[in-house]
């Protein structure tokens, strides 16, 4: 249910009273002026700020901490499109999806490579940065990446490497900000970050932010792409459960592994909600590509346990001040190639020249 809002503050619909931006209520229509009653009446209130098309909130005792440099937040407007979709899952195992690199080669193959001239606004239909190999023909030949996973200031970041046997190795550089985010590569020229907020224990909403490194974002083009998969007001998507997920055959055999269309997104929904709204974790088997899922369910518990014994949480990841925030930059989120006896520099030397040419300050 959403209240009305008008010129400072939000009024409620049932009797028309009207509260300002810290919950204080300051107008009863209905009852007689003289009596002041809404001087004593105050309603719970969260301090807000809004970044570039989104509104976050804080919804945690005492100060918020501080918000940090992180690309989405940096670039201006013009450089950021926002949109989200409701996926019908527990937001846990929608944020796991992002951190598993492996799932890419199989739950978003195409069978066929499309022109990257093509790929404006979509995700895995670029090259990598310094090559003109289409990703999709990357993650199709090459299933079996190795991974690496750091911890770092922001959560963690995730390294695949696949090896293309001609002594290069295709790396891709993703990440996780704690707790709820990833961000990751969409393209060259843009990076994706994504929170994946709780609704309730069983419905989330992905929200992302495209961050363009290149050309001010064409939102009417991006907007219009995702709205041909959403409906209004809740951002439901088209494909869902209840029409198997517009799954067919004939497309399974020719352009999509799934048969689910060409939004990744939809695969990632499907394997996301089709394993039950909560998944059974007591019936799981991770693998060795699952390893920043396990490293991630490992820092969400220890820090589960601080917040539930009302310990000091300022140790925990992004529970930062002014000045710390101005430390946690990027994270860097590239596709490129690498020679594989020395890839380790290449992935920040080309994310360097990219942010070395942007209208914007990127620096790190
Ligand atoms: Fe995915």
């Amino acid at each position: 249910m959403f209240w009305p809002g008008e010129e400072g503050g939000i009024r409620c619909p049932f009797h028309g009273w009207k509260f300002d931006e810290t919950g204080q209520c300051v107008e009863q229509p209905a009852e007689p002026s003289n009596l002041k009653m809404y001087e004593r009446i105050k309603i719970k209130s969260y301090p807000t700020f809004e970044r570039n098309g989104l509104i976050f909130a804080y919804l945690g005792e005492g100060e918020p901490p501080a918000v940090p440099d992180l690309d989405c937040f940096v670039a201006p407007e013009s450089h950021v499109f926002s949109f989200k979709g409701l996926w019908e899952c527990n937001w846990l195992q929608a944020l796991e999806v992002g951190i598993d690199p492996a799932h890419a080669s199989f739950l978003h193959r195409f069978l066929q490579d499309e022109d990257p001239k093509d790929s404006y606004g979509k995700q895995f239909r670029d090259t990598a940065a310094n090559t003109d190999i289409p990703m999709t023909q990357l993650l199709r030949e090459f299933p079996a990446p190795e991974i690496h996973v750091e911890d770092t200031d922001f959560g963690m970041r995730l390294i695949a490497l696949r090896d293309l046997g001609n002594g290069n190795s295709h790396v891709r550089v993703t990440n996780q900000v704690f707790p709820c985010a990833i961000t990751i590569p969409m393209s060259n020229e843009m990076t994706i970050t994504q929170w994946h907020v709780p609704i309730d224990d069983e419905n989330c909403y992905w929200v992302s932010m495209f961050t363009s490194f290149g050309a001010p974002v064409d939102k009417e083009k991006m907007r219009d792409q995702r709205m041909e998969e959403h409906t209004l007001p809740d951002y439901a998507p088209i494909k869902n459960k209840r029409n198997n997920y517009g799954y067919n055959r004939q497309e399974q055999e020719t352009l999509t592994y799934t048969g689910m269309g060409m939004d990744i997104n939809v695969h990632d929904q499907w394997a996301c909600e089709s394993m039950g709204a909560i998944q059974d974790r007591t019936k799981e088997n991770l693998g060795t590509t699952d390893k920043a899922i396990a490293m991630h369910r490992r820092k969400l518990s220890k820090a589960m346990a601080v917040v539930v014994s009302e310990e000091d949480v300022s140790s925990l990841p992004l529970q930062i001040g002014k000045e710390q925030a101005r430390e946690i930059r990027g994270p860097v989120s590239i596709d490129v190639i690498a020679p594989t006896k020395d890839w380790q520099g290449v992935w920040r030397e080309k994310d360097a020249d990219r942010r070395n040419a942007c209208e914007w300050n990127a620096s790190l």
